[in-house]
């Protein structure tokens, strides 16, 4: 009698074992299912994330060429009646004339030199859709992406440039701009409103690697903020300043090109994040293998 109640409750035992490994079955399919959506909303992410950034680049930049553009209407007039005093029987009305000519074409001419570069660094940004593989130079992209920021930098920040003119690398041109963008706009923001604001881009180079070092002269990141800049939606700034997405962005994107990111600071004496790019994207792509994508586009 008693064994069979031990019978029982072993049956019982099975029953229940295997109720609850098909619920764990079930629990894991739900959890992968789960971590594709989330993986997908990740990419979603980075993509909306992206367009945000787009906007509020554009928005950048049309303040950027206003400032020109008005500085070329504005001479413009002044400049065709000087044009007309030319005429004037008075030598020394002529001569004077010709001077304040000479004067506003320089403005007109530096003006349009401002417009145009503006408009050739958005070239070179765009130019880069992110699906395709291009050969870029390196030290061109910082200088684009410098270009673009100069709104934000301009305010008392030193930029210096150390370039080792690196030369190319064959990736994602638009990404790689994007992760430059992202780490000078955080400069900038880090050097906001203090003295000896410095930011320091220093590329080097060898066969195999392009090494990029953004350094600033920012207050540096705490001990208890550093292990978490990495993660999305981390911020310190303030709602509608940041939204903690670039760093996270710019982790993903050098390590779909098979890069590595690093992170070195000092409360009150800066920081210096270093990207080390692999020449070639195809080194690496590490997602995309996992997932069995097909990856990059033949070349
Ligand atoms: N150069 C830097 N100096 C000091 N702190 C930094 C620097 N770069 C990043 N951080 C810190 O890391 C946090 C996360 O940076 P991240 O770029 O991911 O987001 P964010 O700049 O706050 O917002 P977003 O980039 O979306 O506008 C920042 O809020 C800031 O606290
Ligand atoms: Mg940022």
């Amino acid at each position: 009698d008693k064994l069979r109640s031990t019978e029982e409750v072993n049956l019982d035992l099975e029953r229940a074992v295997q109720m609850r490994t098909a619920d764990l079955a079930r629990k894991n399919r739900e959890l992968a299912e789960t971590l594709d959506k989330l993986t997908r909303a990740q990419e979603q992410l980075v993509r909306s994330e992206k367009l945000a950034s787009i906007g509020q680049l554009v928005a950048g930049i049309a303040h950027e060429i206003n400032n020109p553009v008005n500085a070329i209407v504005n001479t413009v007039g002044p400049l065709e009646e000087a044009i007309g005093e030319f005429n004037s029987d008075d030598p020394a009305v002529r001569i004077e004339a010709a001077k304040d000519v000479r004067d506003m074409v320089r403005v007109v001419q530096r003006g349009a030199q401002r417009t145009k570069a503006i408009v050739t660094a958005l070239h070179n940004y765009s130019r880069t859709d992110e699906e395709s593989v291009v050969d870029f130079d390196v030290d061109r992209s910082i200088d684009d992406s410098l270009e673009l920021l100069r709104h934000l930098l301009k305010l008392n920040v030193t930029v210096v440039k150390k370039f080792g003119d690196v030369g190319r690398v064959r990736g994602h041109a638009g990404q790689i701009n994007q992760v430059f963008m992202n780490l000078l706009t955080n400069a900038a923001q880090a050097l906001a409103g203090r003295e000896n604001a410095i930011v320091t881009i220093e590329t080097t180079g060898d066969a195999a690697h392009v090494q990029v070092k953004i350094t600033d002269t920012g207050p540096g990141i705490p001990t208890h903020v550093l292990p978490r800049i990495w993660d999305p939606f981390f911020t310190t700034k303030d709602v509608g300043e940041g939204t903690g997405l670039g760093l996270s962005i710019v982790h993903e994107l050098v390590e779909r090109h098979g890069g590595t990111i690093e992170v070195a600071t000092e409360l009150g004496v800066g920081t210096t994040f270093t990207v080390k790019l692999p020449r070639e994207i195809s080194a690496l792509e590490p997602r995309k293998r996992a997932t069995g994508e097909s990856g990059l586009p033949k070349r």
